[in-house]
């Protein structure tokens, strides 16, 4: 596996593949690998003989009281798991290389609308800071396609609406979510929680499962659906920032008998702030 930290040494090699007609997958990440990101990697495997995964830890994404500067950084053991898995290129560049003049003076990507909703409400500028990075790297790496796991699912939507806007030439796949066992979706943040909220953690899905039963039992009040559901959270100890029963093509309010639609949360559980969602077709 090539492992490269500049833009000079990734567009070499990365010229070298485009010449010889190799199509070329991107699968951005920020690094602290668990098996949901590794599944983006065999994804992108199945469709494309080149595999570039990329780990940045965007500051540009993060609030000023948010985890920056504390998110895991596990370069090392991210590198060995991404050569067994026969990834092609490993793109780790430092701050400086994305952002030279810092990253608050750079020029930035705003998808307006989606970006300002759901996670975007709690975390202002956070789309703008995922939408910048992903079209600097989309410029970097050229890729034919990028994976984009659906656990992030407003981010997939913020992405595909960039690059259909801005014309980019790139394929965007969606992933299926990677749940633990007991269904608690995978993520790096999960390594936050103490044992006693990593039992309470799985009753997140569980929530959304049941809500998913209501609507496919016929429920199509989803406004009073959320209401009850943001309250069993708030019963089970959860802070909930948001519980939304959403058109999954656009997040836009569905009327009754609207499909597919998509069941979104964002809830704390302590400092812990963890999001799902489970679509219902
Ligand atoms: P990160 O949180 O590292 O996630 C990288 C990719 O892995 C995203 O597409 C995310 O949706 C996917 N992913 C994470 N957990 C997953 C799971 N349990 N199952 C399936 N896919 C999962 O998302 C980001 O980084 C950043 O915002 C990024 C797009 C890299 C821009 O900085």
């Amino acid at each position: 596996m090539h492992w490269v930290s500049t833009e000079t040494n990734l567009r070499r090699q990365l010229d070298a593949w485009r010449c010889s007609g190799d199509t070329i997958a991107l699968v951005p990440t920020m690094g602290n690998l668990h098996p949901g990101h590794l599944s983006l990697v065999e994804t992108a495997k199945a469709r494309a003989n080149r595999v570039v995964v990329s780990i940045f830890v965007n500051p540009l994404q993060f609030g000023p009281n948010e985890d920056y500067a504390r998110y895991p950084r596990t370069l090392e053991a991210d590198r060995e798991k991404l050569a067994n898995c026969g990834v092609d290129l490993l793109f780790s560049p430092p701050v400086e290389e994305i952002y030279p003049q810092g990253s608050k003076k750079t020029t930035y990507i705003e998808v307006p609308g989606l970006s300002d909703i759901l996670c975007g409400a709690s975390r202002p500028g956070h789309f703008r800071g995922v939408a910048t990075v992903v079209a600097k790297l989309f410029n970097l790496v050229q890729p034919h396609l990028a994976v984009f796991g659906e656990k992030d699912f407003q981010q997939l939507l913020v992405i595909r609406k960039m690059v259909a806007d801005l014309n980019f030439p790139v394929e965007i796949i969606g992933a299926p979510i990677v749940r633990e066992a007991d269904g608690l979706a995978m993520s790096s943040r999960n390594q936050y929680l103490s044992s006693q909220e990593r039992k309470v953690a799985p009753s997140l899905y569980q929530v959304l499962c049941e809500t998913r039963s209501a609507i496919k039992a016929g429920e199509q009040d989803y406004y009073r659906l959320a209401k009850a559901q943001t309250a069993k959270l708030r019963q089970l100890g959860f802070d909930p920032d948001y519980f939304s029963i959403l058109r999954a093509h656009d997040l836009g309010e569905p009327s009754p008998g609207d499909s597919p639609l998509v069941i979104l949360t964002a809830a704390k559980l302590g400092q812990t702030r963890l999001i799902d969602n489970l679509v219902v077709s």
